[in-house]
């Protein structure tokens, strides 16, 4: 029996659309993210389980893990009868990379299962083709940061696809679910097709310079420069008052932050345990919308998927 967990991410991390994504775990070490069960079987069986297992679609061949069974199969060219439990702990739809979650579990679950056929890269590849299918367009974001841990810079390069970058030992990430969905593929639709010129070199400015504050290790500089000019503007209006929230967590010390993917969880950055309690607090109060939203005080997962049990 092999069990995998892969851990919530932060897509974009606010300044860099589709390039840039944080693997997150709570600092109160409860597990935020997907787990998957594999046995040996006679035939392919799934059993969804968790708080948010009644989200999922009814039909098996719905379910991003058949997705992911299917596509291995296809992939190794070879039938895999196992049986799968799935642990949905993530909402979904939430901004916190639920989907990439299911799918990188499930694939790390499988090609250990199967003694790695794959490597890391063509895993990665298949994740991102996954998640393609499943938001509209291919983004590495989400699957990359879950899979790899950390903070990872998307390069799709013919060699490499995400590598990870330095990044901030005392921040605190704190992320706010308000308890609804916003589903990725409509989120992605409500974006322009092209960008001003000078709306691209704004972009290219403040991404270049938060990679640049990341490898200087300048915090306050890369604090500054998560600005999102691609997504924020148009996303915002999904979001219960975003503009507000911001001005408020900022007010109360937050050095930084923005909406986390495609929303509609937010993040805020703090250096001070005091203050992202502070913002949590707030948070929880008037950012949640209903019982099930939730709000968590982060560090960065620097493991990514991992074998658990
Ligand atoms: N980069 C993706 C987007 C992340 O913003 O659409 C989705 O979670």
């Amino acid at each position: 029996m092999i069990k995998i967990y892969a851990p919530a991410s932060i897509g974009n991390v606010g300044v860099g659309f589709d390039i840039l994504g944080a693997a997150i775990t709570p600092i109160n070490e409860t597990l935020l993210g997907d787990l998957i069960t594999i046995e040996p079987s006679n035939k392919f069986q799934l059993v969804n389980k968790g708080l948010f297992s009644s989200k999922l679609p009814k039909k098996t061949e719905e379910n991003i893990v058949w997705k992911c069974w299917s596509k291995f199969c296809k992939v190794v060219k070879k039938n895999i009868p196992v049986s799968i439990v799935l642990e949905k702990n993530m909402p979904i739809g939430s901004g916190l990379g639920s989907s990439a979650c299911s799918i990188v579990a499930t694939l790390v679950a499988i090609n250990e299962f199967c003694n790695k056929p794959l490597n890391s890269k063509e895993l990665l590849v298949l994740m991102g083709q996954i998640e393609g299918e499943i938001s509209g367009e291919i983004h590495y974001d989400n699957v990359a940061p879950s899979y790899l841990g950390g903070l990872q810079l998307i390069l799709e390069d013919t060699e490499i696809i995400s590598q990870k970058i330095p990044s901030f030992k005392h921040w605190f990430w704190v992320i706010a679910w308000p308890g609804f969905k916003v589903s990725t593929a409509a989120a992605r639709k409500i974006l322009p097709k092209q960008y001003k010129k000078n709306i691209c070199i704004k972009n290219s400015r403040y991404l270049a310079g938060f990679i640049h504050a990341s490898y200087s290790q300048q915090p306050n500089l890369a604090a500054r420069l998560i600005q999102d000019f691609i997504a924020e503007p148009y996303r915002m209006k999904l979001l219960p008052n975003f503009l507000k929230t911001k001005e408020k967590i900022k007010k109360i010390g937050a050095i930084s932050c923005g909406i986390s993917g495609s929303g509609p969880t937010i993040f805020a950055i703090s250096d001070n345990i005091k203050i992202a309690q502070k913002i949590s607090l707030w948070l929880k109060k008037y950012y949640l919308k209903n019982e099930t939203g939730f709000v968590h005080i982060c560090f960065l997962d620097m493991q990514g998927a991992r074998k658990i049990g």
